[in-house]
């Protein structure tokens, strides 16, 4: 690609314009929480317009770490040049150069462009059924709790070096993973609610 196309790792969440127009202000939210807990952003620019966005965050509660790809957005004018791929690949090397075994991403079954960027990267896409099947039920509810994955039906997923191996992604700590869930998913979540209950979770 001969475009002047440049990823920057930052950790300013305060405004995250690309996920906020792509998926809206919920989403944002959601993003922004894991800050605290480790996240970066990884913005993408083409001749020094902010033209993607990606949140990841790097999780170690098992045998094996993981690289969350949380959120991962261009705007949608640049759709369809090949950007998401760019992105994804420096979500990739960042989440690579801090140390994981595997990356992986949840997506809903009907976002199509999404499932179709990930498989094009290399990602085998699981429904949690399938991943029940071959794990056990508590093991896919950990694996939903670490990646924040409830709203969506499928999780893709992608060895850093190596082939992959489902059984081998779903050996992790089930307590420290509903801790985790707590912090970074259920806070936000009763926050965005307004709950009073929001202090009472930890
Ligand atoms: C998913 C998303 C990031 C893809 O970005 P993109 O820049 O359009 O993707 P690319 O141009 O790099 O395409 C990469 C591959 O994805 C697939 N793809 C992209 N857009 C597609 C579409 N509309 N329909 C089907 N497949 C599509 C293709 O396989 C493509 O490879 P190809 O060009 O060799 O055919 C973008 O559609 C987006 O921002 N969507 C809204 C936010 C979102 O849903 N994010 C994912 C959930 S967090």
């Amino acid at each position: 690609m001969e475009e002047d196309l440049v990823a920057l790792v930052q950790d300013d969440f305060s405004t995250l314009p690309v996920i906020e127009i792509s998926m809206g202000r919920w989403h944002s939210h959601f993003a922004r929480a894991v800050k605290r807990l480790g996240g970066v952003t990884i913005d993408l620019y083409r001749s020094g317009e902010l033209v993607g966005q990606s949140v990841v965050y790097r999780l170690d509660l098992g045998s094996r770490v993981l690289g969350v790809i949380y959120y991962i957005a261009i705007l949608p004018r640049y759709r369809g040049r090949g950007y998401g791929r760019v992105l994804l690949a420096s979500a990739e090397e960042v989440l690579s150069m801090r140390g994981v075994d595997y990356f992986v991403a949840t997506i809903s079954g009907d976002n199509s462009p999404s499932i179709a960027l990930f498989q094009s990267m290399g990602y085998s896409v699981y429904s949690w059924g399938e991943v029940s099947k071959v794990c056990g039920y508590r093991a896919m509810e950990t694996l939903r709790m670490e990646t924040c994955g409830y709203e969506d039906d499928l999780i893709a997923i992608k060895k850093d070096s190596g082939d992959a191996d489902l059984r081998e992604v779903c050996n992790a700590d089930g307590k420290k993973a509903r801790k985790w869930w707590r912090e970074a998913c259920l806070k936000p979540w009763l926050i965005i609610r307004g709950s009073a209950m929001a202090g009472d979770q930890s």
